[in-house]
């Protein structure tokens, strides 16, 4: 094997676990030591460090009857599961031996005051060259559940992406009953083709970027796909038994419905943090977005096939395929003896545009307890978020292949972001060098108009610009995220690098400044790190700004991205080393 995967983790604490003490009287001395001796390696029992070598490579993968050179980590489509808990440290090295610059993210990972190990590229860090290395370390701080890493850089993460899964500390249990066993659901998007060249085409026609050939679970479309059912992800359980599935969206573009035939689901978690618990007979979950599920295997003995398809709420094409991966009973009757078909039971996925069953089940979405919401507001932002359309000179270029002869482009209050491209944000903040980025972002739009309703066509063109908008360290904020309808409303996951937030509330049509308020939920609002604006609406979160560093905000749909739908929030530094970002490591590379 070329890569290497060390990991000291688990072993350590269930050693641990089993030691018994006999203490005699006269030897308490020796009983003393011997605790003092355990109780030292407990300390490092208790936060263990996980090294892994990531080996970011080309290496055949076959879809849909063909072989592409695909890039992977260590060789694994999807990448390797990261599993640890909280308290633990990871230490990873990125080895690029592909083609392409990259960088690594850790989706929803705290990283407190260590941006460094963020990833996103020219924000936090310079990409990591071919043939190049560098080492993310970083420490998960009170966070448990279901998260994932994913490559930040143009179009990787298209396949490279994995699951990150945090165990509570040892001894502390899940707030439910232990499931039997807990199986990593990754959604995704599979292009029959480079998918880096499907996003240098768009970028260079304006057009948009060709949608995806297959949807997958675990990198397998499943069986409604040519060449694809020998490969199609099977997961046995025991009839009786409850299981815990992590759902996670690391598809590129899609929204997407999931269920399961015949099962309920119910809801423990989202994006790493509890929920009250809620049945349902079907998810929808955002590109970005976890979703933990309980599922307890009471129906009759057979196969049944989990299955997602898109959620579109756009006006505009997306990939209209199921995949599907199968839920196999160990005590199914065999098909060979009894002449049974052995055709999975298929269950019943809301249609593309089912915007209400969206609604409906994101609605229900609650913290556990009472939550520790912001109720003074320092920072009230209001940003439009949504698409745009940049006029050219010559409509008739091929590099103008968007509507009406234009290229696509998008924007927060009508700023379309611009990564650097001289230094990373976060470098060039750290070392004071001027010219990168400024700090004027506005926090309303700069024209007030009926954001939902029918825009002037004055209005589609943003401006693009690198600017970032500044908080007080500890400045407790209010984000209310306006769609627009410019050239199409849509659900737009919006994503914050560093923090969790708490959803208070969200709407359809315009946000109304004066009635809508008084309807936040301030009691148990759901806490993510990614939240949808409901096509055509709005959406409020709020959160303390305890986090300094520069941390992107950005839609989550990777055509989005590009476009400018995006800004970074610059959170100063607070008083003392606690609260001031912690100095780079040696081999954050140099742009
Ligand atoms: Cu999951 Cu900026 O990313």
């Amino acid at each position: 094997m070329k890569t290497k995967l060390t990991d000291q983790s688990l072993t350590p604490h269930r050693a641990m676990e089993y030691h018994k003490f006999s203490a005699k009287p006269c030897s308490s001395y020796l009983f003393f030591t011997l605790l003092l001796f355990f109780a030292f390696l407990a300390s490092f029992a208790d936060a263990a460090v996980h090294f892994h070598e990531f080996v970011i490579e080309a290496k055949p993968v076959k879809r849909l009857c063909r072989t592409h050179n695909t890039i992977t980590v260590n060789g694994q489509f999807p990448g390797p599961t990261l599993e640890v808990r909280d308290g633990d440290t990871l230490v990873i090295k990125a080895i690029n031996r592909g083609r392409y610059n990259v960088t690594l993210h850790w989706h929803g990972v705290r990283q407190l005051r260590n941006p460094w190990a963020d990833g996103p590229e020219f924000v936090t860090q310079c990409p990591i060259r071919p043939g190049q290395t560098y080492t993310y370390q970083f420490t998960i701080q009170n966070q448990e559940g279901t998260l994932w890493w994913h490559a930040h850089s143009r179009w990787l993460r298209a396949t490279v992406y994995g699951a990150l899964i945090i165990h509570p500390k040892l001894g502390s249990p899940y707030p439910f009953p232990m499931p039997k066993r807990e199986i990593p659901i990754l959604l995704g998007e599979w292009w029959d083709r480079n998918p880096m060249d499907v996003l240098r085409l768009a970028l260079f026609t304006g057009a948009a970027p060709n949608v995806s050939d297959a949807l997958t679970i675990n990198g397998q479309p499943g069986d409604l796909y040519r060449c694809s059912s020998k490969e199609t992800a099977i997961f046995p359980v025991e009839a009786g038994e409850t299981i815990l599935l992590r759902i996670i969206n690391s598809a590129m573009n899609q929204e997407m419905f999931y269920g399961v035939a015949n099962h309920k689901l119910t809801v423990v978690a989202v994006d790493a943090a509890y929920t009250k618990p809620f049945a349902t007979n079907v998810i929808m979950i955002a590109p970005g977005q976890t979703t933990d599920v309980l599922l307890t295997a009471d129906q009759t003995p057979a196969h049944y096939y989990m299955a997602a398809h898109a959620y579109n709420s756009a006006n505009a094409p997306f990939d209209n395929t199921t995949t599907t991966a199968i839920l196999e009973y160990k005590s199914a009757p065999c098909s060979a003896k009894k002449g049974q078909s052995l055709k999975p039971i298929f269950p019943q996925l809301p249609g593309f545009n089912d915007t209400a069953t969206a609604t409906a089940f994101t609605s229900q979405l609650r913290s556990p307890s009472r939550a520790k919401v912001p109720l003074e507001i320092d920072d009230s932002l209001f940003f439009t978020v949504g698409l745009g359309l940049i006029n050219c000179t010559n409509p008739n270029s091929p590099r103008c292949q968007g509507p009406n002869g234009t290229r696509f482009a998008a924007s927060i209050n009508n700023v379309s972001f611009v990564l650097p491209r001289r230094n990373s944000l976060m470098q060039a903040y750290y070392q004071g060098q001027p010219g990168i980025f400024t700090t004027d972002f506005p926090p309303f739009p700069p024209v007030q108009f009926d954001y939902s309703g029918n825009v002037p066509r004055g209005l589609w063109q943003p401006v693009k610009a690198t600017k970032l908008f500044k908080l007080k360290y500890r400045s407790k904020v209010q984000i209310v995220f306006q769609d627009t309808s410019i050239v199409t409303v849509e659900n737009h996951p919006m994503h914050l690098h560093g923090y969790q937030f708490y959803v208070v509330g969200s709407g359809f049509g315009n946000f109304d400044p004066k009635n809508d308020p008084a309807k936040f939920n301030l009691i148990d609002p759901p806490e993510r790190n990614t939240v949808g604006t409901p096509p055509g609406g709005w959406v409020a979160i709020r959160f303390e700004a305890d986090n300094p560093g520069i941390w992107l905000l950005h839609c989550h749909i990777d055509s989005h991205l590009p476009w400018g739908l995006a800004t970074a929030l610059l959170v100063e530094n607070g008083v003392g080393k606690l609260q001031t970002v912690q100095p780079p490591p040696l081999d954050l590379p140099r742009c």
